[in-house]
């Protein structure tokens, strides 16, 4: 199977459902390069969050509602055999120009499809890392230091990048905004809105990836900081989409 970077992958979980019916398949992104972890383009690295249950009244975590699929994939033995298809998905590829810089806004499991491109793009000793010579910016959202994925390999990337790679945090349950409040991925976007909207204009390509929540309050926030920055925010995000520079995965 052959896939690029920011492509998903479909995981049919085995067994039967409530309905009588086989599982229907589930959606990854897809977490390595092409050429996989190993480098011998025979695997595929995925990102999985363990989807438990927990009892709203009582608080407790009841397993007979725990995610079918994720449950799987996080318990799957070294020789079990995983049944999948595809790879899906034309939202979150690279840009085709090596100079395009690239804003990548993730939450939680959304860093997956990142953690591709930054392999790609300042790890993997190919051609495509050698002609990129754009700039990528990263801001990662997790509730606390001890739930951020991939720190190593991040400071690894950071290094390898030599000043070409930014690593923004916004550690929700730790860091405060202006407002006193959470610190979410939309405050880094309006506190560093000149950055951002200076990259856009230059033809920066943005990704989102993650919580399908994150999306409205990161919409208000960049209507508002561009409102206050004399942009009429309709007309931009029209035509940041109309320029292919606006993917947006999340679930
Ligand atoms: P399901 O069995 O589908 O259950 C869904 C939720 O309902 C669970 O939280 C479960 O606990 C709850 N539930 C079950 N039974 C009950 C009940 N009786 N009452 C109330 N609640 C109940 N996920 C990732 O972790 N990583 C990724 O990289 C990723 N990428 C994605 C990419 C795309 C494009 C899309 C669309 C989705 C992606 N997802 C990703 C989400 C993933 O596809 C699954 O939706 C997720 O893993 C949950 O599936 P599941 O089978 O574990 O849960
Ligand atoms: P919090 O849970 O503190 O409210 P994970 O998927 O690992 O839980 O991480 C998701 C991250 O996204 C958390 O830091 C979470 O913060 C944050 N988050 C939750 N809701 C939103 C939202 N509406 N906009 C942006 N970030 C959010």
């Amino acid at each position: 199977m052959h896939y690029v970077e920011g492509q998903s992958l479909s995981v049919i979980p085995p067994g039967i459902a409530e309905n009588g019916k086989p599982h229907k398949p589930r959606l990854y992104s897809i977490a390595s390069t092409r050429y996989g972890d190993l480098l011998d383009g025979k695997t595929v690295s995925l990102c999985v969050r363990q989807a438990e249950y927990t009892d709203p009244e009582t608080g407790t975590v009841d397993p007979t509602k725990a995610g079918v699929c994720s449950n799987f994939l996080c318990n799957v033995q070294k020789g079990d055999t995983v049944s999948v298809a595809g790879p899906v998905g034309k939202t979150m590829l690279l840009p085709e120009d090596p100079s395009t810089d690239i804003i990548m806004v993730a939450t939680g499991t959304g860093i997956a499809p990142f953690r591709g491109f930054l392999h790609r793009l300042f790890m993997e000793n190919t051609v495509a890392r050698h002609m990129y010579t754009g700039n990528a910016w990263l801001i990662l959202g997790v509730p606390v230091t001890g739930g951020l994925l991939y720190p190593q390999e991040l400071e690894l990337m950071q290094e390898n990048a030599n000043g070409n790679l930014e690593v923004s945090f916004a550690i929700s349950r730790e860091m405060k905004n202006a407002s006193g409040g959470k610190l979410y991925v939309q405050d880094i976007l309006a506190e560093r809105s000149a950055d951002l909207f200076s990259k856009l204009d230059s033809g920066a390509v943005i990704y989102f990836c993650g919580l399908k929540g994150m999306m409205p309050g990161i919409l208000e926030a960049l209507e508002r900081v561009a409102t206050q920055n004399d942009v009429d925010w309709e007309t931009k995000f029209n035509e940041l989409k109309a320029n292919g520079q606006w993917h947006v995965e999340v679930y």
